[in-house]
């Protein structure tokens, strides 16, 4: 009988709210190098992703950190992609009333493998009257293209509890920069001996293995313990990106003999391809050139993706690694966004999907950027923190130069206005900041998580169209760092234990003795130049806790 009285209580309550819509995401202004053109047709088609909330988020970051810390009982014990999904996947009754809720006919698809984000095509007209909201037509002057979007949209109370946020309605993110730069020693001759070339300055792959004291080759035999890179296709028009496998066969005949003949396996994304036309530009040329040409033996995949949505390349990359049987143990990008290019609910969720593959076991390896701690903005009145370096379950990695190391002046770093700092980094980013005092105060989030986290050498010599060249960024050291990993693992399969998975509370833990500090170096700043942060002893938001030292990780680990 309660039943019977409760009964039409819900109901009515239901009635009543769905017809209050709430506004869920709006922005405030379109970013410049946005235009608008004028209004599409009200039949035109836009895809848009649909993600549901992810019932216990929360439990997976705590036993996330139940296996990234070291002294953990269950330090190393991965989950599988299955275990994974059963914290995301999203409840029966969201998923029911979202697809009720949708026009007849919309017929939603999932886009993440635990179905916690869906995929559904509308009609302008249908998506304006289901979110009210006005859309227009928008161009990006970089590269020309045509995007639908709108300034603000609202749900239905009644599908607040279900989704988190539907995108792209209000996100204008550019396509992900490729930090790398060929640098003034543009297009020298190919060396005649790979003596040729002091480390002093730009270094090739033997500077590398000196300087970080890393091995020639694997000894565990594994083929588990693989590299990821990810590589990203906007378009043609924009330049696309491959690896040349004439120029890697070069590359390692001239600087790494004794690895030479070794290749990548391409995993190719949305129709992707890999072409071997001289088309493309150079980050993909690094970032296969320094795995393959570092981590002697351990096998390497170029995980290449065409998309032109920033938060959906990211997210492509994401669900690739959470639908492997064997996932890559390290995964590198060399690619990055300004964290204000997305909305906090963007980010959180294209981050919480970070948090769901370190889960497996993976080490996820980002570029901390190569603009600096502005983002190469001059006349600014804030810093500009990247993402996803920004993304606490990431490891960012800066760039120094020369002998004895110095932090590169155009490493990215900072503090993130959406991610608040970790226990495991807390202690660090307070102590940088209590050194500087009140430096730049008004002009960064000093409870925000700080990044980078780690560094190396960001200007390195590759083969490209067939002649050595000179490039410099971050891009370069991220590469570095995940080869460098990608070694350390190889020791520790060999010796029984687990890879390392999910780096940070290790390196800012028991970890921290096999890297070397960098203590000395500033980066570039809102009023240009080095008026950005410095390097120091410790922790520091240019070159983070340092350079890998691959003997004393191997100490520090006890193999
Ligand atoms: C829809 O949006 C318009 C413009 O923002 C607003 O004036 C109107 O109240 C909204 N309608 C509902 C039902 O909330
Ligand atoms: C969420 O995950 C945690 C950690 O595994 C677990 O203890 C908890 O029971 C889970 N909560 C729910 C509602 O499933
Ligand atoms: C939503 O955007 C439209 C178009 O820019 C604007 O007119 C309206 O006031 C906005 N509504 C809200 C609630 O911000
Ligand atoms: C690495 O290989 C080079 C030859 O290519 C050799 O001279 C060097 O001793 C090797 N280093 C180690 C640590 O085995
Ligand atoms: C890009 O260009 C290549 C070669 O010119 C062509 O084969 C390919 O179809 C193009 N891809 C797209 C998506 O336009
Ligand atoms: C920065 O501001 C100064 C003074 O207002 C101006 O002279 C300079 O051109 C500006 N620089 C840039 C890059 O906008």
């Amino acid at each position: 009988m309660a039943l019977f009285r409760l009964l039409p209580v819900v109901l009515l309550a239901t009635s009543v709210l769905s017809n209050t819509l709430i506004l869920h995401e709006s922005v405030s202004h379109v970013p410049s190098g946005f235009e608008v053109l004028g209004s599409p047709s009200p039949t035109q088609e836009i895809e848009l992703l649909v993600a549901l909330v992810q019932p216990n988020i929360t439990g997976l970051a705590k036993v996330l950190d139940a296996i990234s810390f070291p002294s953990s009982p269950s330090y190393g014990k991965y989950l599988t992609a299955a275990e994974v999904a059963e914290y995301v996947k999203p409840a029966a009754d969201s998923v029911s009333a979202v697809t009720n809720w949708l026009p007849n006919g919309a017929s939603p698809k999932t886009f993440s493998p635990a179905g916690d984000i869906l995929k559904v095509s509308l009609t302008v007209e249908q998506a304006e009257e289901l979110f009210n909201t006005t859309f227009k037509t928008y161009t990006y002057s970089a590269n020309g293209k045509e995007m639908i979007r709108a300034m603000n949209y609202s749900l239905p109370s009644t599908m607040q509890q279900h989704i988190l946020y539907v995108h792209p309605i209000v996100s204008f993110a550019p396509p992900p920069q490729r930090p790398a730069q060929n640098t003034a020693y543009k297009r020298r001759a190919t060396p005649k001996s790979r003596q040729l070339v002091p480390c002093e300055d730009i270094v090739h792959p033997a500077c590398i293995q000196e300087f970080y004291g890393l091995p020639n080759t694997t000894i565990s035999g594994s083929t588990s313990n693989y590299i990821g890179v990810a590589g990203y296709n906007v378009d043609n028009a924009s330049g696309g990106e491959y690896a040349n496998n004439a120029d890697l066969a070069t590359f390692l005949n001239e600087f790494r003999p004794d690895i030479a003949g070794n290749t990548f396996s391409l995993a190719l994304l949305n129709g992707a391809e890999n072409l071997q036309d001289d088309s493309g530009g150079l980050e993909g040329q690094i970032d296969i050139q320094y795995t393959v040409g570092i981590a002697g033996n351990v096998p390497v995949t170029y995980v290449l993706d065409l998309n032109d949505d920033a938060v959906g390349e990211y997210m492509d990359a994401i669900n690739w690694i959470l639908t492997q049987d064997t996932p890559p143990t390290v995964f590198t990008t060399s690619y990055g966004n300004e964290e204000s290019d997305f909305t906090q609910s963007t980010a959180t969720s294209i981050c919480n999907g970070y948090m769901q593959v370190a889960a497996m076991g993976v080490s996820m390896l980002f570029a901390s950027g190569d603009g600096g701690a502005s983002d190469k903005q001059t006349n600014c009145t804030e810093f500009v923190p990247m993402f996803p370096p920004t993304c606490p379950y990431v490891t960012s990695v800066g760039g120094t130069f020369f002998q004895p190391t110095t932090a590169f002046t155009f490493s990215g770093g900072g503090f993130s206005n959406y991610f608040s700092v970790p226990s495991w980094q807390a202690a660090d980013t307070s102590a940088y900041l209590g050194s500087i005092g009140d430096e730049f105060a008004g002009m960064y989030n000093p409870d925000g998580r700080g990044f980078p986290d780690v560094a190396s050498e960001w200007e390195v010599y590759i083969v490209n169209e067939g002649g050595v060249t000179s490039v410099g960024g971050t891009s370069c050291a991220s590469p570095i760092f995940a080869s460098f990993i990608a070694l350390v693992n190889d020791r520790l399969i060999a010796a029984g234990k687990p890879v390392l998975g999910f780096l940070n509370p290790l390196l800012y833990s028991t970890g921290r003795t096999g890297l070397d500090d960098v203590t000395t170096g500033q980066s570039f700043g809102c009023s240009g130049s080095t008026s950005g942060w410095n390097a120091g002893t410790g922790w520091d938001p240019v070159s983070g806790l340092g350079t890998p030292n691959f003997p004393a990780m191997i100490e520090a680990l006890g193999i």
